[in-house]
């Protein structure tokens, strides 16, 4: 039994953040955001428009694009490090907004990572029984962005995309996924305060704890290595070469590291999906977005073999091989 994607969506908020508007926020430069990270724009949620909100956008749009209905979903995942609410999960706001109501539905926390993650789960689940599994990446990066820190708020973006997996015979689906993590570097990338370590007070906000902060350099360097080991790991597993590939969608977060795997793997970047000059990095949202482009695009057709890469905090990194 595979776990076959039956159907992508994706959905972007209308409200476009280019690096024109950014150069009257922060002391940069559209053409430092441009020669740095690849980025030209990214999409910001309006206010009052929330994770759940992005989600249930991507996911109709999957359920519509793969012919399930709701009511035959199994199970809803939500990668996502910026929901609705600290509890309940958003994939629970989900499920009733869809009408799910055969569902089981929680949220999974990987950062950038986390639609790659989502995958691996509901690919067992579906192994074990499940028939259809509705896997979302959703994010309102904006939400936790320091918006006076020029470090970080140029890079992230706002959005979400969405995949149905069903249960299939055939050749087709999901072969393999990757995991890794490596926890000693949790601070590489991390929102400190809010949690149970830094409850909210007063201090959190004065000191913007609540938002996220990135050791950029670090993480570069930390990403290209992690991306090219993950990609050469599931390429042999699978007894693949790079050549065999008919495209490779990584996480979307800069394309100055994307350059870098694609040259150290020998990847010509007609088969790499780049889409990040016009969304900044969605996080968890990247991948699933990525891909439902692709599709409609038609540069994923029935058949093509397809390597998602991903990193992020954690850190994590993860890698998934498809015949799609
Ligand atoms: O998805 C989660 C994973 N995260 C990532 O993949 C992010 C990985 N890291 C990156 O993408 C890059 O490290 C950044 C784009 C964040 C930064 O690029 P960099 O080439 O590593 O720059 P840097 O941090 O070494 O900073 C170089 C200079 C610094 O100035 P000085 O100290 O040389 O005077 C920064 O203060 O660039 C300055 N700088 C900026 N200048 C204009 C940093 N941000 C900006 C900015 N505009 N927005």
């Amino acid at each position: 039994m595979k776990a076959r994607i039956a159907g992508t969506g994706s959905y972007a908020p209308t409200r476009v953040l280019t690096n024109a508007d950014l150069e009257r926020m922060v002391a940069t430069s559209d053409e430092w955001i441009r020669e740095r990270t690849g980025i030209r724009e990214r999409r910001i949620a309006a206010t009052g428009e929330a994770c759940s909100d992005l989600a249930v956008q991507a996911g109709r749009r999957a359920l519509t694009a793969a012919g399930v209905a709701a009511t035959d979903l199994d199970m809803i995942l939500v990668a996502t490090c910026t929901g609705d609410f600290p509890l309940p999960a958003t994939a629970c706001l989900v499920q009733h907004q869809l009408g799910a109501t055969k569902a089981g539905a929680c949220d999974l926390s990987a950062a950038c990572c986390g639609f790659v993650y989502a995958l691996s789960v509901a690919d067992a689940y579906i192994k074990t029984g499940m028939r259809h599994v509705l896997v979302i990446g959703s994010e309102v990066m904006s939400a936790i962005t320091d918006w006076t820190d020029r470090n970080t708020c140029v890079l992230f973006g706002d959005g979400a995309g969405a995949a149905v997996l069903s249960a299939s015979d055939g050749e087709r689906g999901i072969l393999s996924t990757d995991l890794r993590s490596d926890g000693t570097l949790c601070e590489l990338i991390m929102v400190p305060g809010g949690g149970s370590r830094t409850p909210p007070s007063e201090k959190v906000i004065t000191e913007r704890l609540h938002n996220i902060k990135m050791k950029g350099n670090e993480t570069f360097k930390v990403a290209v290595r992690t991306l090219e080991e993950i990609a050469r790991t599931t390429l042999s597993s699978n007894h693949f070469r790079v050549e065999d590939l008919d495209l490779y969608v990584p996480h979307q977060a800069n394309v100055r590291i994307l350059r870098a795997v694609m040259e150290r793997l020998g990847l010509p970047i007609e088969k790499v999906l780049l889409n990040l000059d016009r969304y900044g990095n969605t996080s968890a949202a990247s991948i699933p977005i990525a891909l439902d482009e692709a599709v409609r695009e038609g540069r994923i057709k029935d058949g093509s073999l397809v390597m998602l890469g991903a990193f992020g905090a954690g850190l994590t990194w993860a890698s998934a091989m498809i015949r799609w």
